[in-house]
């Protein structure tokens, strides 16, 4: 993986961060570097466990001759597992035969509680030749335990014995989730409590249906770990990515470029940039520091996809506020290419197409927008992808998950919470009129009341 900082730098970019801007928040970024290497984050430490990817392995041998494997989870709970899914799993995965899939499972994520998503879904399958994995941090995520509790009934109905189509993976001792696997002896894996759920891809979360579908789940973990370990190696700013793309991305944003967007130039890659924005956002977006003074911090992540985005963002990204700062993901080789045929040899207009290839042709566009934007003074790196593959992809989650650490640090907040999150939980249990929320219930309905209503 390549990283190209050059459209960003002050000297080819009007009005950019400069070298000497990096320098003066290095000792900071240097600080951050000496902690994280002291007391390193809990999605590193995950990495060592090889033990429970020991179990994942073998739920995965067992949960592999069924069907279909559906994943019950969200946010956290399911982006990772979707990003997997689209990067690295044939992009029509679902509708190969057994044999095309090598007999491993189909995959579906039911995350949303819009009854038209959990029905198309619950459509497709047949709920005795399936697997569900219930995944949730908490055990108690509403959505989460809705759809489960569909799930169950479903299999009940059918008189299915639940317990040999159900894993949970949830906290080892939290939740509603874990008494349910204890007291009824369900499958379960565990996600280590020092991990929160958008970091948590590389634990059994994102793994098991990884490895149930036959994606290499070392391959993903040893990316990560390369990744982690040449940020760490490297002392000099200047020269270590993760330290300058974080200096790039605060400088940024304290100098009013309060969006940030990633713009994958592959359908695959698609899907991690749904997963970076969950990192970024939640992770990111805190109203104070870590001392308690408001600081509204965070960029707003936003997902495009090239070529399709040029022609319906990139007007906006060109001539509109200068407030974003870009980052494109390209691919240099696509497992699969196809030449544009040299027809129409009569029809000069089409000629420069003629004989080119796709892969050419897409990352031809990506190099002309980024210049574009360059001459603009819209500032925007690349990362390339030599390939997608379970190294690339675990190395992109590892550098993600260290970028936001050390923009977390760099704000002064903390990145591993989200107060903002548990707010709205909080909100949905008191409305849905859950035991143990009267009083914020009687609070909402206080605050309700006093609103001058605007309905037409
Ligand atoms: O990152 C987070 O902590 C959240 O986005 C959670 O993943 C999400 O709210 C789901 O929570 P849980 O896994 O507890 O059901």
């Amino acid at each position: 993986m390549k990283f190209d900082f050059t459209n960003a730098i002050r000297g080819n970019v009007e009005n950019g961060i400069s070298i000497e801007n990096i320098k003066s928040i290095s000792g900071k970024l240097h600080d951050f570097l000496e902690s994280f290497r002291q007391s390193p984050p809990g999605f590193v430490k995950v990495l060592d466990g090889s033990s429970e990817r020991g179990k994942v392995l073998e739920f995965a041998e067992k949960f592999r001759k069924f069907q279909n494997f559906v994943v019950v989870g969200i946010g956290g709970s399911a982006l990772g597992i979707q990003a997997i899914q689209g990067a690295l799993l044939s992009l029509r995965w679902n509708s190969l035969s057994s044999e095309e899939r090598d007999q491993h499972p189909r995959l579906f994520v039911m995350d949303n509680v819009d009854p038209e998503h959990i029905a198309s879904i619950l459509e497709e399958i047949d709920p005795s030749e399936t697997a569900f994995n219930i995944i949730s941090k908490s055990g108690s995520t509403a959505e989460t335990m809705a759809n489960y509790m569909i799930v169950r009934g479903l299999l009940e109905s059918r008189g299915i014995d639940p317990k040999s189509h159900l894993i949970f993976t949830t906290d080892p001792n939290e939740g509603v989730l874990r008494k349910i696997s204890i007291d009824e002896e369900i499958s379960s894996l565990e996600i280590p409590p020092s991990v929160g759920g958008r970091f948590s891809v590389l634990t059994p979360v994102g793994l098991l249906s990884s490895a149930v579908t036959g994606i290499d789940i070392e391959a993903l973990v040893d990316g990560a770990k390369e990744s982690i370990s040449s940020f760490l190696s490297q002392d000099d700013t200047l020269k270590n990515s993760v330290l300058f793309n974080a200096a790039i991305h605060y400088l940024y944003s304290k100098a009013g470029k309060r969006i940030s967007v990633m713009m994958p130039y592959s359908n695959a890659l698609y899907t991690l940039a749904d997963w970076y924005r969950q990192l970024w956002a939640e992770s990111l977006g805190k109203e104070r520091t870590l001392t308690g003074e408001v600081i509204n911090a965070g960029q707003t992540p936003i997902k495009a996809l090239g070529t399709i985005d040029q022609h319906s963002q990139v007007q906006l990204y060109m001539e509109g506020p200068n407030d974003k700062i870009i980052t494109f993901l390209k691919v240099n080789k696509f497992r699969k290419e196809i030449d544009i045929p040299k027809v129409h040899e009569d029809r000069k207009e089409l000629s420069y197409l003629a004989g080119a290839d796709m892969s050419e042709l897409i990352n031809t566009e990506q190099e002309a927008t980024a210049l574009a934007l360059l001459e603009k003074g819209k500032p925007n790196l690349t990362i390339t992808f030599d390939e997608i593959n379970a190294f690339e992809v675990g190395r992109f989650f590892g550098y993600y998950e260290s970028l936001v650490t050390a923009m977390g640090y760099l704000y002064g907040i903390n990145p591993f919470d989200q107060p903002g999150v548990e707010l709205g939980k909080l909100n949905t249990y008191a409305l849905m009129k859950k035991d143990g929320y009267e009083s914020q219930r009687k609070h909402i309905e206080e605050v309700k009341g006093k609103l001058q209503p605007f309905i037409m």
